[in-house]
């Protein structure tokens, strides 16, 4: 089965086979394919989301599919219904592909292993989110061509971001320097040993940067005080209209969303001419139809 549950164990081949798929995804490329007509694909996201769940929907039904739009909100699960149980009953309604976002690493992994059909990881716990980064990586890519010896500043909560950890794997294989910015308490061990470089000093290493994606401060996962202040936090990390001085001229400044105004990013910035914010999201669909066109296949 073609899942797609992580970007660990891809080959950089496979990415990028992937990535220029996607290319031809793109509007005003080559005639639509519509390998799902007559197949529904089930999107079952047991946390909230704006850009994911509506990115993949768009996608399945450019590829001829019919979206069912699972919602953990006003489901069974509110009454005792487990994780499994939900996605076999899904399952039996006959989907060919189930894309799965859950509060818990390895939830989509689990489901993979009980259902015949496809798996698609929208984001588990603080694992992986994987089609995000290679949208990440594809908006890189349109603007440079190719990644190798390009150095990605990824900055801010990297303890609980499945975002960083997609994106770190992701653009390594695809030959990029990976720098991790941000406070000792948001800098979990192991970063190292996964190809990264690891720094607290976000000013003295801005200047190194070709692109720098800041990343959501996650509150909501956070049980206990990991930083000072919200305050403390955007003074020492926040990327400022000043901060973006220090950057390269054309270094473009990313964010998976949804953003922290004001906190991880200015508002100046997140609207400003180095922001690819949006291009991120319209490049998503095109990434994300190469996906499920790859789990169809
Ligand atoms: N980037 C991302 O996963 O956004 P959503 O939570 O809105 O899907």
């Amino acid at each position: 089965m073609r899942h797609l549950l992580g970007i660990a164990g891809w080959r950089r081949d496979e990415l990028e086979a992937l990535l220029d798929r996607a290319q031809e995804h793109l509007p005003g490329g080559p005639e639509a394919s519509h390998v799902l007509r007559g197949q529904v694909v089930a999107n079952l996201f047991f946390e909230d989301s704006t850009r994911t769940r509506s990115s993949f929907e768009v996608a399945a039904r450019r590829l001829g599919a019919d979206v069912l739009n699972w919602s953990f909100v006003g489901s069974s699960v509110s009454k005792g219904e487990t994780l499994l149980d939900t996605a076999r009953n899904i399952e039996a309604l006959g989907p060919a592909i189930i894309i799965i976002r859950h509060r818990s690493s390895g939830a989509p992994h689990l489901v993979a292993r009980h259902v015949k059909c496809a798996v698609v990881n929208a984001g588990d716990g603080a694992h992986e989110h994987p089609s995000q980064a290679l949208l990440d990586a594809f908006t890189l890519r349109q603007r440079w061509g190719s990644l190798d010896g390009r150095t990605v500043l990824i900055v801010g909560d990297v303890l609980h971001s499945r975002v960083a950890r997609s994106n770190l794997v992701c653009l390594k294989a695809l030959g990029a320097r990976v720098v991790l910015c941000g406070p000792p308490t948001l800098l979990p061990p192991g970063l190292e040993e996964m190809g990264g470089e690891v720094t607290h000093r976000l000013d003295a290493v801005l200047p190194q940067a070709d692109a720098v994606m800041c990343l959501r401060l996650q509150t909501e996962r956070m049980a206990e005080a990991f930083l000072p202040s919200q305050r403390e936090y955007s003074r020492l990390f926040g990327l400022t209209p000043a901060r973006v001085e220090r950057m390269k001229p054309d270094a473009p400044v990313l964010h998976p969303g949804p953003i922290n105004r004001g906190v991880e990013l200015s508002p100046a910035v997140a609207d400003g001419p180095r922001s690819v914010i949006l291009e991120q999201v319209a490049n998503g669909v095109a990434v994300r139809r190469a996906i499920l066109e790859r789990c169809a296949s």
